[in-house]
């Protein structure tokens, strides 16, 4: 009976320790991810799954909002011949020439908060970026943010390149394809910028 007793306490044990082990683990390869992201803009031109289009989307609109408004509107580009002529058309994403996938984060400002909340929308759009800049790495896939919003010069013309109605405002491209360069991870951290308690 002791003896039963005893193998028991060691199964729980271990299946304890197990369990912290996996979380731990899960812990460590989040964090992993977030610290080892980088802008990746050369790509190999192979295709991104239908799959992985559906798991960037999803983690772009998993971000929080403010007041859970949601205030956005993600366009995604996956013809070979549009990806070139963004790639033309804005020099500062000349990387979507090559890349399998463009998808245009916008503002919706008929969603957005009203007042001087509704600005709330570039910070709500820039978080569903950066959870998809973050989901692509997660996958193995490379991507990059490319600015448009608020260079007006970049806004107008992404606005009449897309087509895009009045209430939608584009934040940014992100360029999304499989990785053809692995860029150093940048060690950004600086405990300078850090302040505790009060400035
Ligand atoms: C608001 C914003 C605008 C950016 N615009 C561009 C851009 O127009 N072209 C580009 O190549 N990279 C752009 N980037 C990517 C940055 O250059 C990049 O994040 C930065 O150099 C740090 O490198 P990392 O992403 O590898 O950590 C932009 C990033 C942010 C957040």
């Amino acid at each position: 009976m002791k003896k039963l007793l005893l193998l028991a306490a060691v199964a729980l044990l271990t299946l304890g320790c197990n369990q912290t082990n996996n979380t731990m683990d899960k812990q460590q390869a989040a964090l992993d991810n977030i610290y080892t992201r980088v802008s990746v803009r050369h790509f190999t031109g192979e295709p991104v799954a239908e799959e992985q289009i559906d798991a960037l989307l999803r983690a772009g609109m998993a971000a929080p909002t403010a007041v859970n408004k949601q205030p956005w509107a993600f366009l995604v580009i996956d013809q070979p011949d549009q990806l070139a002529a963004i790639g033309e058309a804005f020099p500062n994403s000349r990387v979507a020439n090559g890349a399998s996938l463009a998808i245009v984060a916008c503002g919706d400002l008929d969603k957005a908060l009203e007042g001087e909340a509704q600005d709330y929308w570039i910070q709500d759009v820039s978080a569903a970026t950066e959870n998809i800049l973050l989901a692509a790495h997660a996958m193995g896939l490379g991507a990059v943010w490319s600015g448009v919003y608020p260079i007006s010069e970049r806004v107008q013309q992404a606005r009449t390149f897309f087509a895009l109605p009045d209430h939608i405002v584009p934040l940014c491209i992100i360029t999304v394809g499989q990785p053809a360069e692995q860029p150093a991870v940048k060690d950004k951290y600086k405990p300078e910028n850090i302040h505790r308690n009060r400035w």
